[in-house]
């Protein structure tokens, strides 16, 4: 089992890592429980793994919906898929929402200026637009100020409680469920 727990951090990892190389797992959707109890689930590009920490991160729009819904609950799911490999990993935790511009600010820094392009749009997401080209107009003006934007930049800091691995091999699936408790992953196999 402890392979097993090796395996989704080593994978987490690479995901985060991915640099210009695609990564099954730097792509993964998010759920979170909607105002009105419904689900929602969106994909979030995911930007850096702690295993010590038991941490996923990825990068959001403070204005953004989810950002309301982890305010409200933050339990949250996520779910990456190896396509090619078989694998699926479901993370289950609890979402911080990290927004002091002490704690944003290197990451911000850090950032390639393209992804940090949806900052800077005076249009909080969602919001209604005559046409495509209405937010575009917004979002694509070149800001020479690199900090434009800046305040509606904040991390969600998944801190991961339970997990499920699921490994569809033609030769045998396998199904892992791992949770973590008294500070260790704990696993069991179970039915896939
Ligand atoms: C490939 C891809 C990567 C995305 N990455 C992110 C991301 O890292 N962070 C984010 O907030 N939204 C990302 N989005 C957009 C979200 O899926 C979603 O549409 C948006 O955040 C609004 O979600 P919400 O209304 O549930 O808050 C991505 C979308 C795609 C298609």
């Amino acid at each position: 089992m402890d392979q097993i727990v090796d395996e989704v951090w080593a994978r987490l990892n690479a995901g985060a890592n991915a640099g210009n190389e695609r990564s099954p797992f730097t792509m993964l959707q998010v759920a979170t429980i909607a105002l009105d109890g419904a689900p929602a689930v969106r994909t979030v590009v995911l930007r850096r793994v702690s295993r010590e920490r038991r941490s996923v991160m990825f990068h959001t729009d403070v204005r953004s919906t989810k950002v309301s819904e982890l305010r409200r609950d933050p339990r949250v799911s996520l779910v990456g898929c190896d396509l090619d490999g078989g694998i699926q990993i479901r993370l289950h935790g609890v979402a911080r929402i990290v927004e002091t511009p002490s704690d944003t600010r290197a990451v911000w820094d850090s950032s390639r200026p393209r992804t940090l392009i949806v900052y800077r749009t005076p249009l909080a997401p969602a919001t209604p637009v005559a046409s495509p080209a209405e937010a575009h107009a917004t979002t694509l003006a070149e800001d020479p100020d690199s900090s434009a934007g800046f305040e509606n930049f904040c991390l969600i800091d998944v801190t991961v409680s339970s997990i499920d691995y699921l490994d569809l091999n033609p030769a045998g699936h396998r199904r892992a469920s791992l949770v973590f408790e008294e500070g260790e992953w704990r696993g069991t196999w179970v039915a896939p």
